[in-house]
């Protein structure tokens, strides 16, 4: 097994991982940075995301806006000192990227034009037309550049992280055109790899986002924390789930439901609003969690489209015009003519509620540390607790740029003070292992049971037990499914047994990591008796703050289900209250 050592190895190549190994390199050039990611930087799934990042920076907004909106529209549970944080850096950041290239598109006067998203109450998304996630992304990649320090690490798919000294002290991942084994020995691990979203059948997160880091840490003993907490964006593509971004509706977008009637009136979002109006009330401006639970009674009451890829409600645009949609949303119409065969300049789009979003993760504080020394985690992969019980939308891309920062400030002085030799015989020991564990999968034979057929039980029992609405007897069905999957996976047998991109052996990988976690979501979501935010149960239809204002860390125990404990929400200056939508967005 070949050995490289270096100081701070970085676990993902997105948006959180590019922006920590800049900062590191610009923090101290004299710093090794292992950058190290399953796939090239610009097909990591940062490049998915359109809508664009919010950030404080018109007069008629603040800094305490933003931080009611996100601290409200996360249902209380989000950590109120992260937040506030986060509001304060964000504009920074995203100046930053300005100042780097990243081509935001522009007001008439030629400032920075910001667009009203759900559950923010006043425009402050900036954007990059419908390609924001893109523009950022090569923003990033650019920038990365410049730096000798930061060595790539493409196609390097990771499997564990070391840990010896009780510390973190680097990773093994295989290249995978080659199937060699790496031990990256590092003073400090900051992972960066991105949600879990394919853990369900209907998502619109790439097929690389399967949770490999937040397994990686959970088996290393870090706590996942509020895996319960998974969002449904309301605009998903019919039959392939690809995202039609928020600023769709951001734009003046509406959704209709089988009559054309504007379903969301219904639903203590605001009465409906002239079209035309530059912007519109909240209605579709509403919250992810709220604009998915609205499809949801509509599908119960029979208002819905049956169609063979599931029921469908329509997002209508035709009223925009079609110069408005080329210049805001290109993409959109150019996704919605290839994949659905409809123009939205001339037809309403039909779409339906999809996975998108993982608000839990790798249990991680306002420093971005877990709580095994020398292990950051940033990113959709971690749980800072900024997004709580549902993220609002365009606050994730410029999380990741916050506390990708933070998290290299952080971990360049960890690194200080290390030397890179501790504990050779341990971590060797451990990397073995998990040459072993990989001989071992590629080569068993006998096996009666196959990825594909485990990996789409289990996307099916999570959407069926633990989709938008939940109960006891649904929750516990997912759990007993999923922890027998776990059991059957021991009976996988790979067909390809080659060393070249084995891509049979990556998936069964991926699919250990994705079952690890499913069981955190459907166990956290079993024990959480109350309903908030994206996580609704129809037998605890109320939200519980006097049991329930915690967040759920849940512990790996092996072939075990996890052990579930709790960790107190930090509330500063907002005191739980009713989430009100119905008074419309400026
Ligand atoms: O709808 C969107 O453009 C998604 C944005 C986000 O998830 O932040």
């Amino acid at each position: 097994m070949e050995l490289i050592k270096t100081d701070i190895a970085i676990v993902g190549a997105g948006g959180a991982g590019l922006r920590t190994a800049i900062a590191v390199a610009e923090s101290n050039p004299d710093l090794k940075v292992a950058l190290i990611s399953k796939v090239y930087p610009m097909r990591s799934h940062t490049c998915a995301a359109e809508g664009g990042a919010a950030g404080v920076i018109k007069s008629d907004d603040s800094l305490d806006l933003h931080f009611n909106d996100t601290v409200g529209g996360g249902d209380w549970l989000t950590d109120q000192d992260v937040v506030e944080y986060f509001v304060n850096e964000a504009p920074k950041e995203l100046l930053q990227l300005e100042h780097w290239g990243c081509p935001w598109s522009r007001e008439p006067n030629g400032s920075v034009g910001v667009r009203p998203f759900g559950g923010m109450k006043i425009k402050r998304t900036w954007f990059a037309a419908d390609k924001s996630g893109f523009h950022i992304l090569h923003t990033l990649f650019q920038t990365s550049l410049k730096y000798p320090s930061i060595e790539r690490f493409d196609e390097f798919f990771s499997i564990d992280l070391l840990m010896a000294d009780g510390r973190c002290q680097g990773v093994v991942a295989m290249e995978m055109k080659s199937g060699r084994l790496f031990r990256f020995q590092a003073k400090a691990v900051v992972l960066c790899s991105g949600g879990a979203g394919r853990m369900f059948p209907f998502s619109t997160n790439g097929a690389i986002k399967t949770g490999d880091g937040t397994a990686m840490a959970y088996r290393a003993g870090v706590p996942t924390k509020d895996m319960e907490f998974v969002q449904y964006h309301p605009t998903g593509l019919l039959a392939t789930g690809i995202l039609l971004t928020e600023g769709c509706r951001g734009e003046g977008g509406v959704l209709r439901n089988k009559d054309g009637y504007r379903y969301l009136q219904d639903y203590g979002m605001g009465p409906e609003t002239p079209l035309g109006e530059p912007v519109l009330k909240t209605m579709e401006l509403g919250p992810r969690d709220r604009l998915s639970q609205a499809f949801w009674h509509e599908q119960q009451k029979g208002n819905t489209i049956p169609t063979p890829w599931g029921d469908s409600t329509h997002l209508d645009m035709t009223h925009l015009g079609e110069k408005h949609i080329d210049e805001r949303l290109p993409l959109v119409r150019d996704l919605s003519i290839t994949y659905a065969g409809v123009d939205p300049v001339k037809e309403p789009v039909p779409i339906r509620p999809v996975v998108h979003y993982m608000m839990g993760g790798i249990h991680t504080n306002i420093d971005a540390e877990t709580p095994v020394p020398g292990l950051f985690a940033v990113g959709e992969c971690a749980c800072a607790s900024l997004n709580g019980a549902n993220r609002l939308g365009s606050n994730s891309l410029t999380e990741l740029l916050v506390f990708g920062k933070r998290a290299a400030t952080n971990a360049v002085e960890f690194a200080r003070n290390r030397n890179s030799e501790a504990n050779e015989s341990e971590l060797q020991e451990q990397a073995d292992k998990v040459q072993t564990k990989v001989r071992e999968l590629v080569q068993r034979s006998g096996g009666a049971e196959s990825i594909a057929g485990l990996r789409s039980e289990m996307t099916k029992s999570l959407e069926e037990g633990a989709g938008i609405y939940r109960t006891e007897e649904t929750l516990q069905k997912t759990c007993n499914t999923i922890a027998d999957l776990r059991k059957r996976y021991a009976g996988i047998e790979l067909h390809d047994k080659s060393n070249v991109f084995n891509t049979d052996l990556f998936q069964a990988l991926e699919l250990e990591n994705m079952l690890a976690l499913a069981q955190t979501v459907a166990e956290g979501a079993l024990a959480r008796k109350e309903s908030r935010g994206s996580h609704q149960r129809l037998d605890y239809e109320a939200r519980d703050d006097e049991q329930y204002l915690k967040h759920t860390l849940a512990y790996y125990q092996g072939d075990e289900a996890p052990r579930i404990d709790y960790h107190d929400v930090v509330i500063t200056k907002s005191k739980p209250g009713v989430r009100d939508y119905s008074g419309g967005a400026k």
